[in-house]
């Protein structure tokens, strides 16, 4: 089992596809800055990841072409992984409760799948605000809640009121390059407000078969947002671990949270 979680590594794994309604989508040119400026790319670190030129809407998209879904863990396992992640993602809001009076935006949002658990966290739908760089959040939104509001672009170029909670996940780990990591977090970082922060959730490995995705280490994640107060949970048994686990091996093993390939990270504004 150890060497088998040796030699793979973890792939993005979607979470429960959960649909509603919507109804209020806004006139995204209101909200993001124009046009795509590479004068903000910051410059990069060696991170073993050349730069590449190609504005980073054309990157995403070409990845999400390419790539194929792994097959998930067992439906009971998936659920204490999901269960698992929440509970981290809730003790860290609960210095903001009641949530119902917080703002949330979520960016890298997909097709608003999170949008169920955020409503079951306590948020309300005229509240939340979901960002994809893609068009794909767009074609998802008459399944979305009546109230929440979609934008489509670079997250970068944000330019809404700031909110209470942003909420990012496995988003950075399909930005490839540094510049472009980095151009997103000074992006986003300014759209929250002092006392809030930003929910992270995101593997800290890469994986050798998967070179459209890269991890990112809680250091990273440190230097990304070097004015924030960081705090982070290790969580998600590693998927080629759990993909072959029971649910009671998976709560044997995932009590050694050093096979636990994913964090959850609250980087909270003061
Ligand atoms: C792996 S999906 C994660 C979906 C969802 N957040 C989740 O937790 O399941 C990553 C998403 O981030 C989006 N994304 C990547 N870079 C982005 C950026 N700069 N601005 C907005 N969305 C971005 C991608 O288009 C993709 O839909």
């Amino acid at each position: 089992m150890l060497r088998a979680h040796d030699r793979l590594r973890p792939r993005i794994r979607t979470i429960d596809r959960q649909y509603n309604n919507l109804e209020k989508v806004r006139d995204i040119d209101r909200f993001i800055t124009s046009p795509y400026d590479s004068t903000l790319r910051a410059k990069s670190e060696d991170l073993g990841v050349s730069d590449d030129s190609t504005p980073l809407e054309e990157q995403i998209e070409a990845q999400y072409r390419r790539r194929s879904e792994p097959r998930a863990p067992g439906h009971d396992v998936s659920r204490a992984i999901r269960a698992e992640r929440h509970r981290a993602c809730q003790e860290f809001l609960r210095d903001l409760e009641p949530l119902a009076d917080r703002t949330l935006l979520e960016i890298g949002a997909h097709r608003g799948a999170n949008v169920p658990y955020f409503l079951g966290w306590g948020f309300r739908a005229d509240r939340i605000t979901l960002n994809d760089i893609r068009p794909v959040l767009n074609e998802a939104k008459s399944k979305l809640p009546v109230g929440i509001c979609v934008i489509v672009g670079d997250a970068a170029r944000l330019t809404i009121e700031p909110v209470d909670v942003i909420y990012v996940g496995m988003v950075f780990s399909s930005i490839l390059s540094h510049s472009d990591r980095v151009r997103v977090a000074a992006g986003i970082w300014p759209l929250v407000k002092p006392g809030g922060g930003i929910l992270w959730y995101d593997f800290t490995w890469n994986n050798p078969w998967n070179r459209d995705v890269r991890g990112v280490s809680v250091h990273e994640v440190a230097r990304l947002f070097p004015h924030a107060r960081l705090a982070s949970r290790r969580v998600t048994l590693a998927p080629p671990i759990s993909r072959q686990s029971p649910l009671w091996l998976y709560r044997v093993i995932n009590a050694c949270p050093l096979l636990r390939t994913h964090r959850v990270c609250w980087l909270q504004k003061t």
